[in-house]
């Protein structure tokens, strides 16, 4: 019986821009612990999507933890400006940092939380050197840029792999995962060991409020994986 917490974090890429405020709250009100909030730079990702401004227009209206995720070339140019909007967590993708042992120390050196994220192409042993500076691995189930894609199964076989190295080095800490999160897949991605998942358009969408869209995703985690409890709160 899998007893880990297992959280999801909405992602605002899939909430309404026209009321981020809003949507944030509604998270918060859903009794949700993070968002993801999605950066992009048009250069890293083919797509543009929020900036430092945002985060801190969003810091005063709830106390959730915000987690950037950092889909730009050399994110340690920004990684102050988040830090002083008020990011909770920094996610930087290994293929986007020419110094990542480098950035992620930063990051730990501003009192955040560290996190490392890889495409699909992209292999475990390209952030085995870093695992030892990161407090979460996320694996991208997409290819980053846009919401509302596909699961990319194999993704799955690379979430076991990651899971049996950290239980190797001791180093109990979350793997995420992101992209394509829904009913079908969140169980799935439990199963191979991630116990945090990024919820886009299965999070935030027009059929049903949020809180109700999260509850259906916890439920079916828990049928398929025999999850007691699932919490949606940090462990
Ligand atoms: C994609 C983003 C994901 C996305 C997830 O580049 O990093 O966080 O918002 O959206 P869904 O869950 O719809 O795939």
């Amino acid at each position: 019986m899998m007893s880990e917490q297992i959280i999801i974090e909405p992602s605002l890429l899939s909430a309404d821009f026209a009321n981020l405020g809003a949507a944030a709250r509604e998270a918060e009100a859903a009794d949700v612990k993070a968002i993801q909030i999605d950066v992009m730079d048009g250069q890293f990702v083919p797509n543009l999507c929020f900036g430092p401004g945002i985060v801190a227009a969003l810091r005063p209206l709830v106390k959730i933890k915000l987690d950037i995720h950092l889909m730009i070339d050399e994110p340690e140019r920004y990684l102050e400006e988040f830090a002083q909007a008020g990011a909770d967590r920094l996610i930087v993708h290994q293929e986007a940092c020419t110094h990542l042992h480098r950035t992620l120390s930063k990051i730990a050196n501003l009192g955040l939380e560290v996190g490392v994220t890889i495409n699909p192409g992209t292999s475990i042993e390209a952030i085995e050197e870093v695992l030892d500076l990161v407090d979460i691995v996320q694996i991208m189930t997409v290819n980053p840029g846009f919401g509302g894609q596909s699961f990319i199964n194999s993704q799955l076989n690379k979430i076991r792999r990651l899971k049996e190295i950290l239980r190797q080095r001791g180093r109990n800490i979350p793997i995420g995962v992101d992209g394509g999160v829904n009913a079908k897949t969140a169980p799935l991605a439990v199963e191979a060991g991630a116990t945090m998942l990024v919820a886009g358009s299965s999070a935030y969408n027009s059929k049903l409020p949020l809180a109700q869209n999260l509850e259906i995703l916890y439920q079916e985690i828990a049928r398929v994986n025999s999850v007691k409890e699932p919490a949606n709160s940090y462990a």
